[in-house]
C-alpha cells in the first residue's frame, strides 16, 4: 500500500491526540493547572545530577556548537552579550531562538531554556527597535507610570524577536559621576530607584509574570555596584551596613515587592569583599530576609574573580548562593567542577536542589512549558509608531533645562534661520549611547530613528535651517541649536576620571560664539560632566542625557509645544573635585542640586528658578569679576532666598565678596537702566 504524505500526517496526529487524551498529563510537572510548586517539586524529583547542574549554566549564543551543548549538558539558559545577534532581523532572533528550544526538548525530560539579553533602553540590540532613553533620563522624568510604560513596550519588542527575559532594569545607585556605568542607572537618591525599580519590574514582568507579550526582569546588580570608590567599574564600595542598607538596598526591597523573578550580581566588592561570593548578602540579606523567591544569576564571568583557581570560585559561589550562572567560555568546566564538588561533598545537595528549584520555579511561571516556542506574532511591534510615541514623551520629559537667559527658548517655530551646529546633531549612535546595537555602542546611522536635526528641520521646514559640524557658517543664521557631548561607551570603558567636553565640541562652541548669535547648547551625555564655562556663555543650556532614537521629543519642548518637565536625577558638580557629591551631603554646594530644571514658565519665580540663571564657574574668595558696563545694584541671596548683602557697583569693577560666609549665593545685578542678570556661585 502507498501512503500519501497527508494521509500520514493524518495517522500520526490522530495518534498523538488519542495518546493526550488518554492520558492528559503523564506527570505532574506537565500539567499547567497543578501549582507551581508540585511542578516543581515533581520535576525536581525526576532529575539527576546532570540535569540538575544543567538547570544552573547559562552560555552564550556564540559558544561554539551551543544546540548540541544545550542537549547534551542539560543547559537551563542562553543569553546573547552586548552586540552579539544571529544576523539582525526578527526572523533571525526567532529561527535561531526556537532552533535552541528544539535542542532542549530534544533532552529526557524536555525542560525548555530561558534567554536573557540586555534590553536596557528598548530591545537595543536588535536593529529597528525603539530605543528609549537610558535611565539616567528616566530618573529625571519623576514619571513612574512612564518608566512602566516604556519597560512594557519593551519587552513587547523583546517578545517581537522571540526572547524571553532581560538584564534590567539597573537599579544602581549611582554616586559618582564618574563611573562609566552611570547613565544605566535613575539617579543618586534610594528615594528614585526605589520609585522606578518597581515600576520598570512591573512594566517588564506585567502583574503575573506569564503573559505572552512581557518577559522576565532582572533587577542588578546586587549590590553597591553604583557606590564604588572614585566611580571606578567593578570597584569596591566602602560603606557600614546602615549606609548599604539606607543607600544601596531600597531599590531591592521594591522590586521584590514588584515580584521581580532574578537578580544579577555585581562585580563589585563590598568593603573589599566580592559579592559573587558574599553567601550574608545573597542568602541571609536577599534570600532570606527580604524574602526574594526567584533566582540569582552571577554578572559575565563574575565569579572568576574569586580564585584563581575556578573550581575553587564555584564553590565559594555556589555555598554564597547564586543559583545560575553565567559562563560565555566555560560553561563546560563549571559543569564538570561543580558535579565533582557535590560528589566530594563541598557543595551540599540541599544547595544544589535550592537552585535548580528558584529557577524551574520562574520558567513555570513565565508558561514556557506550554509556550517555549517562539512565533511571529509580535513582530510587528518591533520599532511600532505607537512605541516611538512613546519613547518620544519619555525623551521630552526628561529633558532639564539648566538655562535660559533672555527668553532664548522657546524657539520660533517659522521666523528666522536656525544654525544646528556640532556633529553629533545628526548621529543616532551618539543619541542613543552604549548597549545600543553593540556593546560600546557607536556613532552614525546605526539604526533606525530620527536625528536632533531631522527633528528640527521637521519643524521648521527645509528652508530656513544650516548644518554645520564644526559650527562655522557662511550663511546668515539668527541663531543656533549646538549639540555637543560625549562619545558612546558601557561599563569600564566609560570611567573617566574628569568627564567634560572634548576640544573638538569646544571649538565648535567657539566657532558659533565668532557668529555673534544667541544659542542654546543641547548636551548629549551619560552624566552630569564638568561644564566650566560653557553653561555661563550660552544663552540657554539643556541636558538631553542619552535620549535614543526619537529626537522629536527635543524639538516638542525646543519649540514650545510642551514645557520643560526634567528634573535633575543628579547632583551637577562645579568641578571634579567636588565628586562623589549627592544630595543630602555636608557640605553641598554643587552647580545644580539634584531636583533642579527649570520650566519655560516659570519666569524668575523663586529667584533659584529664575530663567536669567547663569553659573559663576569657579569658587570665588574675595572679588567676583563680575563686570557690568553699567553702575548697578548688587544683591546676594543664599538659597533659600534671604537677602544678605546688598551695595552698589560702579562700572566695570569687580565685587568684592569677601564678607560671605562660605557657600552658595545667588547674584542679583540691576543695572541703573533696569536689566537684571543673576548669577549663581559659590564662594570659597
Ligand atoms: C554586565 C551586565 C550584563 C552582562 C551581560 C556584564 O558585563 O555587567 O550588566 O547584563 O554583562 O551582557
Ligand atoms: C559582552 C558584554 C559583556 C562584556 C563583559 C562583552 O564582550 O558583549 O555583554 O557585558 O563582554 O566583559
Amino acid at each position: 500500500m502507498k501512503l500519501s504524505i497527508t494521509t500520514l500526517i493524518f495517522f500520526s496526529c490522530t495518534l498523538a491526540l488519542l495518546c493526550q487524551s488518554e492520558q492528559a498529563f503523564p506527570q505532574v510537572y506537565l500539567d499547567p493547572k497543578a501549582t507551581v510548586e508540585d511542578r516543581v517539586n515533581d520535576l525536581l524529583s525526576q532529575m539527576n545530577l546532570d540535569e540538575k547542574i544543567g538547570q544552573m549554566v547559562q552560555t552564550e549564543r556564540s559558544f561554539s556548537n551551543v544546540n548540541m551543548a544545550i542537549t547534551q549538558y542539560f543547559l537551563g539558559s542562553i543569553l546573547s552579550g552586548g552586540g552579539s545577534v544571529p544576523g539582525n532581523t526578527p526572523q533571525s532572533w526567532i529561527t535561531m531562538y526556537n532552533s535552541m528550544q528544539t535542542a532542549a526538548l530534544a533532552t529526557r525530560l524536555k525542560i525548555p531554556i530561558i534567554y536573557g539579553i540586555d534590553a536596557v533602553h528598548g530591545n537595543n540590540n536588535v536593529y529597528g527597535a525603539t530605543i528609549f532613553p537610558h535611565n539616567i533620563g528616566m530618573g529625571c522624568t519623576r514619571d513612574s507610570v512612564l518608566v512602566t510604560k516604556c519597560a512594557s513596550a519593551t519587552a513587547m519588542e523583546v517578545r517581537a524577536v522571540g526572547l524571553n527575559w532581560t538584564f534590567s532594569p539597573c537599579i544602581a545607585d549611582v554616586r559618582d559621576i564618574r563611573w562609566g556605568r552611570s547613565y544605566e542607572g535613575f539617579g543618586e537618591t534610594p528615594e528614585l530607584q526605589k520609585m522606578m525599580a518597581f515600576a520598570a519590574v512591573k512594566g517588564y514582568q506585567g502583574d503575573s509574570l506569564g503573559t505572552s507579550d512581557h518577559i522576565l526582569a532582572c533587577a542588578k546588580h546586587f549590590v553597591g555596584d553604583g557606590g564604588t570608590q572614585n566611580g571606578i567599574n567593578q570597584g569596591n564600595t566602602v560603606v557600614t551596613e546602615a549606609d548599604m542598607r539606607r543607600i544601596h538596598l531600597p531599590g531591592y526591597i521594591r522590586a521584590i515587592q514588584a515580584g521581580v523573578g532574578s537578580v544579577m550580581i555585581s562585580f563589585n566588592s563590598w568593603n573589599g569583599v566580592y559579592c559573587h561570593g558574599n553567601k550574608y548578602l545573597i542568602t541571609d540579606v536577599l534570600k532570606n530576609e527580604l524574602e526574594f523567591k526567584g533566582f540569582t544569576v552571577s554578572d559575565w564571568e563574575g565569579i572568576k574573580y574569586l580564585s584563581g583557581d575556578f573550581k575553587t570560585a564555584i564553590n565559594i559561589a555556589v555555598n554564597a548562593g547564586i543559583d545560575m550562572y553565567m559562563e560565555p567560555s566555560r560553561p563546560l568546566d563549571f559543569i564538570n567542577y561543580l558535579k565533582q564538588l557535590v560528589n566530594e561533598g563541598s557543595v551540599p545537595q540541599s544547595r544544589i536542589d535550592d537552585a535548580v528549584k528558584r529557577i524551574l520555579a520562574v520558567k513555570f511561571r513565565l508558561n514556557l512549558f506550554e509556550k517555549p516556542y517562539a512565533t511571529n506574532a509580535l513582530v510587528d511591534s518591533l520599532g511600532a509608531k505607537s512605541h516611538r510615541t512613546l519613547a518620544r514623551q519619555a525623551v521630552r520629559e526628561s529633558l532639564v533645562l539648566l538655562k535660559n537667559s533672555g527668553g532664548m527658548l522657546p524657539l520660533s517655530k517659522s521666523s528666522g534661520t536656525i544654525l544646528v551646529a556640532g556633529q553629533k546633531a545628526k548621529d543616532i549612535g551618539s543619541q542613543c549611547g552604549g548597549w545600543t546595537i553593540t556593546w560600546q555602542g557607536g556613532t552614525g546611522a546605526i539604526t533606525k530613528g530620527t536625528t536632533i536635526f531631522d527633528a528640527i528641520q521637521n519643524v521648521r521646514g527645509s528652508g530656513n535651517v544650516i548644518y554645520s559640524a564644526n559650527g562655522v557658517s557662511t550663511g546668515k543664521p539668527d541663531l543656533a541649536v549646538v549639540v555637543v557631548g560625549e562619545t558612546p561607551y558601557a561599563e569600564g570603558g566609560g570611567d573617566n576620571p574628569n568627564p567634560q567636553l572634548s576640544s573638538g565640541d569646544l571649538s565648535v562652541i567657539a566657532n558659533v560664539q565668532k557668529l555673534k548669535i544667541p544659542y542654546v547648547v543641547l548636551l548629549i551625555s551619560g552624566r552630569p560632566i564638568i561644564l566650566n564655562n560653557v553653561i555661563t556663555d550660552a544663552n540657554a543650556f539643556v541636558a538631553c542625557w542619552l535620549p535614543g532614537t526619537e529626537a522629536s521629543g527635543i524639538s516638542d519642548v525646543l519649540f514650545g509645544d510642551y514645557d520643560f518637565k526634567g528634573k535633575l536625577s543628579h547632583t551637577w558638580p562645579i568641578s571634579i573635585s567636588q565628586e562623589p557629591i549627592n544630595w543630602g551631603d555636608i557640605p553641598y554646594q554643587p552647580l545644580f542640586e539634584y531636583g533642579f530644571g527649570l520650566t519655560i514658565k516659570e519666569t524668575g519665580v523663586p529667584i533659584m528658578k529664575s530663567p536669567g540663571l547663569s553659573v559663576y564657574p569657579n569658587p570665588v574668595k574675595d572679588f567676583l569679576s563680575f563686570l557690568s558696563d553699567n553702575e548697578g545694584v548688587a544683591e546676594f541671596y543664599n538659597l533659600i532666598g534671604e537677602l544678605k548683602i546688598r551695595e552698589n557697583v560702579q562700572a566695570q569693577s569687580k565685587i568684592n565678596v569677601s564678607k560671605l560666609s562660605t557657600g552658595i549665593y545667588i547674584l542679583k545685578f540691576t543695572s541703573n537702566s533696569g536689566q537684571i542678570q543673576i548669577t549663581k556661585f559659590v564662594k570659597d
